[in-house]
């Protein structure tokens, strides 16, 4: 069985890096890796492959940045001679992101089954790119393979037949079980000059943080207050740092003197950070899974989630924006938050190994 494998950001390498590994071990499967190039600098992309031992992909079609229209639309022309000529047999994608939409259309219309990794999480949130990326991959995909139960409800709820979801749970975490030890011995602690727990960790990237010069100065409030009572280290995205410069609230940050930008990190330096933080506050997806296995408090700068299960079982709070919000959020946290929970089912580093079952089984 051939598969062609899709990934174009830096989220979805942990993701592949299982996958590519699981079929290895199979044996009767041909994996080709596609990398859309939709992000390309090393700290984002090049770093990922090194670290997690993934393959070089076989195609990179170097599509890079532009609006979402021209990036989907670019990544569906460069994709389409790939499909033709290596006729797969099935095409997975991952996540929510561009890439995963756009390569998902190209398989169809080319009349290859598709396998979405993470189907049927839903932020219900419309304003998001990834939630409409959400719908529309879930809603032509032929294997919806399931992180939470969350995705498997929804998903019946949208009217997929039952008999094309599985719960495979989650793929990020065979990727984080896997390097923990690894990343344990990292010396980023050393590097930033950081002890263990004394200090918090900040990721941003949402366009409806920071994109809005009026929600980032309201999260930079509470920020302004956090940091006089812990240090906060900042590893920026780059979508971030341009618009921190491009609405000149670099100069606020730098009034900061204890909330401490960084330049990307790379996997195994931002788990072992993560895993010594007091608690994360972040817009991210991932982070709040990565966060929940690691026992450690995340707090999410945004109205929802796609993942309830985090918040069910008590290691994720939906804080919103709110400058106020924010600061309470972070006092109540750091006077104590229960770790005592159940990591959800499946989320136990085996999630690879079933979905190879799963593709063998079904096509
Ligand atoms: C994308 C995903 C988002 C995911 C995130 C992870 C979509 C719609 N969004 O958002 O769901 O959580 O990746 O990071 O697919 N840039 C660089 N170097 C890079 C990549 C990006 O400088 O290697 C800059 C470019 O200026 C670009 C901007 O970041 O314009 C945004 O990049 P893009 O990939 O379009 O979206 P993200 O914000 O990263």
């Amino acid at each position: 069985m051939k598969v062609i494998n899709v990934a174009g950001v830096r989220p979805n390498f942990m993701k592949v890096a299982p996958l590519m590994e699981a079929y290895k071990k199979s044996n009767q499967i041909e994996p080709v890796l596609v990398h859309t190039g939709q992000h390309y600098d090393e700290s984002m992309s090049g770093l990922f492959f090194h670290e997690l031992d993934i393959p070089e992909p076989d195609i990179n079609l170097e599509v890079g940045s532009a609006s979402h229209a021209v990036q989907t639309a670019e990544i569906m022309k460069a994709f389409e001679p790939v499909v033709l000529e290596h006729k797969p047999d099935v095409v997975l994608v991952v996540g929510d992101v561009n890439s995963t939409i756009a390569c998902g259309l190209v398989a169809v219309k080319l009349g290859i089954k598709l396998a979405h990794v993470e189907a049927g999480l839903r932020s219900f949130d419309r304003s998001m790119p990834e939630e409409i990326n959400r719908i529309l991959t879930d809603s032509i995909s032929d294997l919806l393979l399931c992180t939470e139960q969350s995705g498997v409800v929804n998903l019946i709820s949208e009217g997929v037949p039952e008999e094309d979801i599985f719960l495979v749970g989650n793929i990020m975490i065979d990727s984080l079980l896997k390097y923990i030890d690894k990343a344990k011995q990292s010396n980023i602690l050393d590097r930033l000059n950081l002890n263990h727990s004394d200090f918090a960790i900040l990721t941003l990237h949402r366009p409806a943080n920071v994109d809005d010069p009026i929600t980032f100065s309201r999260i930079l409030d509470a920020l302004e207050v956090i940091q006089r009572h812990i240090p906060i280290i900042f590893p920026i995205h780059p979508r971030t740092r341009k618009n921190l410069f491009a609405s000149y609230l670099d100069r606020r940050v730098k009034r900061l003197p204890h909330l401490r930008l960084t330049h990307p990190l790379g996997y195994l330096d931002f788990l072992k950070l993560m895993s010594s933080a007091r608690f994360v506050m972040t817009d991210s997806g991932g982070i709040q899974e990565e966060t929940t296995v690691l026992r450690i408090p995340c707090l999410t700068l945004r109205e929802n989630t796609e993942q309830p299960v985090t918040v069910e079982i008590g290691s994720n709070r939906i804080v919103g924006t709110e400058t106020e919000k924010i600061i309470e959020a972070c006092k109540q946290v750091t006077n104590g938050h229960s770790r005592n929970f159940q990591i959800p089912p499946l989320w136990d580093g085996h999630a690879a190994e079933r979905i190879v079952k799963i593709l063998l089984d079904r096509l």
